[in-house]
């Protein structure tokens, strides 16, 4: 008899993660990495003095449960939502992995939209089940709030949106995910990742909260990598009705987050002075790309997040290679449905003019070529 694997598990993943910088160091080189949507300002004070008052208790296993940064994050939302609405991970990624072990395996379907993050295919296809792509349409990228309704059956568990949308930088307006929700019938859960909401400033976004609130079956996924500067921690969280929240709170197993991702989340919930700091830099350094890019003649997709799409001249890998060798990482995202694109995220304003002037020699030495 044979090792009797599981057919689906044997298919090679395609959500990787972006490189560290590590990856492509040369030595005596500055590199400037723009590929994986961090802070460039690094990470919240408040977690970081957490993290230090804490590194000397790592001899003992960390609380029990995630109670004590529950109850912060309902602090947090002002007690529009209670402890037991939400569920705490090791990062928004690993709280996706939560949800669909919780409502997919076999014979069962979940639904996203393209261009998208991967784990919202990967997760369910590793769980034996189905992902359906319904793509963003137009150059807004809107829901095809139709053809989902249209691809719902009983099989299906989740549909997954997301807003600001990675890799587009582009929101969900209002009134589609308000008639997303209201058409979704009662046995389908709608997973809304909002993990960049903290940039959004366009009049018409909205966040999973108020469906929330509305008892609707949806759930908000939020991570601590982003605005907060904590994607070494791996901490995040997602909320939603106290029933789904304790169903999948069933899951977890205990000790899962360790003692400095629960001290630092915590303490990051109270630094709004970083979290300001970090949306003004973002808001003035994607006008200042926005203008050498319009300047540049580039084809790009105006941001509500930390990042943004554009159409390299070239094709995205020999155009990764290109900024590479002017000390730029930026990330090609065929693998997230948008083939002939690049994400490039908000820098600092020394790595943002790295990648500006790096991109005109770029475009320059290629025009030459033709
Ligand atoms: C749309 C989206 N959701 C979730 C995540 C997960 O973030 P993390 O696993 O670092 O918390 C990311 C990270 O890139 C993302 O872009």
């Amino acid at each position: 008899m044979s090792i009797k694997y599981k057919s689906y598990l044997l298919k090679k993943s395609t959500y990787k993660g972006g490189k560290s910088k590590s990856e492509v160091m040369v030595e005596g080189k500055t590199i400037y990495k723009l590929s994986s949507n961090e802070n460039p300002l690094g990470s919240s004070p408040k977690a970081l003095a957490a993290i230090q008052k804490h590194i000397g208790n790592l001899s003992e296993y960390p609380d029990r449960t995630d109670a004590r940064l529950r109850t912060a994050l309902a602090h947090f939302y002002k007690g529009e939502l209670t402890p037991n609405q939400f569920v705490t991970t090791n990062s928004g990624v690993a709280n996706i992995e939560l949800i669909v072990r919780a409502f997919m395996g076999e014979g069962t379907e979940c639904i996203y939209s393209n261009p998208a993050f991967g784990p919202y295919w990967e997760f369910p296809e590793k769980n034996g089940a189905t992902a359906i792509n319904i793509p963003l349409v137009g150059d807004h990228f809107l829901l095809d709030v139709e053809g989902i309704l249209n691809a719902i059956t009983e099989k299906t568990r989740l549909v997954f949106v997301t807003s600001p949308n990675n890799p587009t930088g582009t929101h969900i307006p209002k009134y589609q995910i308000d008639e997303l929700v209201e058409k979704l019938p009662d046995h389908v859960i709608l997973v809304f990742d909002e993990v960049y909401f903290q940039y959004t400033d366009a009049p018409e976004f909205v966040r999973a909260l108020p469906y929330v609130l509305e008892g609707k079956n949806v759930i908000g996924i939020n991570s601590f990598s982003k605005a907060y500067g904590l994607a070494g921690m791996r901490v995040g969280y997602s909320y939603s009705t106290e029933e789904i929240a304790t169903y999948l709170r069933n899951l977890m197993r205990p000790f899962m987050l360790n003692s400095l991702s629960l001290e630092a989340a915590i303490a990051a919930l109270e630094d709004d002075e970083f979290i300001q700091k970090t949306v003004e830099h973002v808001h003035t350094e994607k006008a200042f790309i926005y203008q050498k890019l319009e300047a540049l003649d580039i084809k790009y997709w105006k941001t509500q997040a930390n990042f943004l799409l554009m159409k390299p001249p070239m094709s995205p890998t020999d155009f990764e290679e290109a900024m590479l060798q002017e000390g730029v990482m930026v990330r090609p995202v065929a693998g997230f449905g948008a083939s002939d694109c690049v994400r490039v995220t908000i820098g600092t304003r020394e790595g943002n003019e790295a990648f500006l002037n790096g991109l005109e020699k770029v475009v320059h030495t290629f025009s030459n070529t033709l």
